[in-house]
């Protein structure tokens, strides 16, 4: 449905150049939708921005339900935008017209005729839960019902695409979840794609199908999401899933980590598993044949989508080489093993 190939964009000249997306394939099926995740500053909303020519890319090509984009200016822009929604952060709404008239602007710009309008709106209203405010303006809706209209706005047009630039960041917890909701109910019912960047793992948990990590203006790494949460390919995807996880060694502890093994010392490893690991007994299989004893810090199971996620630290206590065949034991029955450190242990 999107499809971006070598697309890249370098704002400014010269000197004052900066290169915010470096050349990029990006492509998002039919009916899905797709998370792009990254840190500030990594080229995220200038991705989103090129794909309506918000932005105009600097090269590469940009096709949108079979047609691209990058060759059309004028009117014949203006039509295929209207197979476009967006909305944004901070909704975008104009202050001086109520909901009603904020959702029809998109179809008065393209002509529709009032009485059309009005049969249009409607159930548009309908759909994203606000047909009691038609007639209320901006400054008396909450954020998540500020959100709402630009949705019904964006849908205005009836669009193949729904892009969202963090639609949901200025929104608390729980407005956050129900617009997130929503978006899931309009991808399902109106079989709508959609293109959302977050900063935000939740939110690619709760809702997105895939999932792509942008770092530097570079695209990293692109997974189903559950294949992201439970086995990132990069350094970068692993400390997003921790962090979303938050599962760190405790701080006490990480004062005693020491980075080299000393002799009485074990070492504190980070296991995450997935699959068929998280039903299996290693824990105990693993102190049994490998003559250790495995003292659990930490635990915690995460189910994203269909697959089920578990993360541990643990200490490994036994005499070294014991301790290290310990480790390649876990890695030989796929588990991802991280040496946080080491700690001393009274002889
Ligand atoms: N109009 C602009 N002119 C010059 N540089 C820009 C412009 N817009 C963005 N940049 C730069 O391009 C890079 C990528 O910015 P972008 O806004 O795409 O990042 P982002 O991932 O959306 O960040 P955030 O999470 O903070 O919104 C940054 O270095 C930014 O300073
Ligand atoms: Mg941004």
């Amino acid at each position: 449905m999107i499809t971006l190939s070598n697309v890249s964009k370098t704002y400014g000249q010269g000197h004052a150049a900066v290169e915010a997306l470096k050349p990029l394939d990006l492509h998002v099926p039919e009916g899905t939708i797709y998370g792009v995740i990254g840190l500030s500053g990594a080229g995220k909303s200038t991705l989103i921005r090129c794909v309506n020519l918000l932005e105009r890319p600097t090269s590469g090509s940009i096709s949108v339900d079979g047609q691209e984009l990058t060759t059309l200016s004028g009117d014949a822009l203006n039509q295929a935008r209207h197979r476009i929604g967006m909305i944004f952060q901070h909704f975008n709404l104009l202050a001086s017209r109520t909901v009603f008239a904020n959702v029809s602007l998109p179809l008065e710009l393209m002509g529709v005729p009032r009485a059309e309008i009005r049969q249009r709106v409607a159930p548009l209203l309908e759909l994203v839960g606000l047909s009691d405010k038609a007639n209320q303006y901006p400054a008396q809706l909450s954020g998540g019902q500020k959100q709402r209209v630009a949705i019904a706005r964006a849908l205005a047009s009836k669009p193949k695409v729904l892009l969202c630039d963090e639609a949901t960041s200025a929104l608390d917890p729980q407005t956050t979840g129900s617009i997130l909701a929503l978006l899931q109910e309009i991808n399902r019912s109106l079989g709508l794609t959609i293109l959302l960047i977050t900063h935000e793992m939740e939110v690619v948990k709760r809702i997105c199908h895939r999932v792509g990590l942008i770092s530097a203006g570079s695209l990293v790494e692109e997974a189903e999401v559950g294949d992201f949460f439970t086995a990132p390919r990069t350094q970068l995807g692993r400390e997003f899933i921790t962090e979303f996880l938050k599962l760190e060694p405790p701080r006490a502890l990480v004062e005693r980590l020491d980075a080299d093994p000393g002799d009485h010392s074990h070492p504190v490893v980070r296991l995450a598993f997935s699959g068929d690991a998280v039903s299996t007994p290693l824990i105990s299989r693993l102190a049994r044949d490998c003559q250790i004893d495995v003292s659990i810090l930490q635990a915690k199971v995460e189910s994203i989508q269909d697959r089920t996620l578990g993360l541990m630290i643990a200490e490994l206590i036994g005499p070294s080489d014991k301790t290290r065949e310990a480790i390649d034991y876990l890695e030989t029955h796929d588990l991802h093993v991280e040496v946080l450190g080491h700690v001393q242990r009274d002889a």
